[in-house]
């Protein structure tokens, strides 16, 4: 496995990479019109906007094709430290039980359809959590997301080791789930 530069990462044929050219999102289709129209359109001006950066999964073997687009902008997990338990969420000394925690949003995130459940966005998510952990400028504790309300979003993030984020109000159509960078180190 190599570090090739801060804004990619590698591992085998596997490279996650901010995007350097548009065009890769042109065509990229994942399925649901709004991930699409964001990524086609949209993502250009968060970037601009200096609001969230975009990152593609791409094999060695073909360079021009994005397999997944991933979204990240930064984040901070607030702890009510009063009257809650936060046991199951971190393991941290109480003397560091700060109101924010550090974290990097998963904002947009899509596999190309015909690649979708073939495990393409387990291991993004793989690279992603390594990534993190070796590449950062700075402390990030966890990746946070509002993912989809929707059984199969939720058994895929579930699956790759988030958890669903306790006293939280949850609306109607995304559920906040994060993944603690601290256990994967020492699961590593
Ligand atoms: C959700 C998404 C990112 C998952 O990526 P993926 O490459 O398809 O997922 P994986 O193959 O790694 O799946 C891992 C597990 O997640 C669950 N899962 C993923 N997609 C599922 C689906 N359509 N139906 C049921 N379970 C699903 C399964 O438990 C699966 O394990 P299994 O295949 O052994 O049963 C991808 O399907 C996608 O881009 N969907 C459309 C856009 C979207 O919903 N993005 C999420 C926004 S929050």
């Amino acid at each position: 496995m190599l570090n090739r530069s801060r804004n990619e990462f590698i591992d085998g044929d596997w490279i996650l990479k901010q995007i350097d050219d548009e065009a890769i999102c042109a065509s990229f289709d994942c399925g649901d019109d709004d991930l699409n129209e964001y990524f086609r359109v949209d993502a250009v001006l968060h970037r601009q906007e200096l609001i969230a950066q975009t990152y593609c999964l791409q094999l060695s073997t073909y360079p021009t094709i994005a397999l997944a687009l991933l979204d990240f902008c930064n984040d901070a997990i607030h702890f009510d430290w009063k009257g809650k338990v936060y046991d199951d969420v971190i393991v941290i000394d109480s003397r560091k039980h700060y109101a924010y925690f550090p974290a990097v949003k998963l904002t947009r995130f899509g596999v190309q359809r015909e690649l979708q459940r073939k495990n393409v966005g387990t291991r993004a998510l793989n690279m992603v959590k390594k990534f993190f952990l070796t590449n950062n400028r700075t402390g990030c504790r966890f990746i946070t997301v509002d993912a989809y309300n929707k059984p199969e979003v939720i058994q895929f993030y579930e699956k790759n080791g988030f958890k669903l984020f306790p006293y939280h109000k949850h609306n109607r159509d995304s559920l906040p789930l994060y993944f603690d960078l601290k256990r994967f180190v020492t699961n590593l």
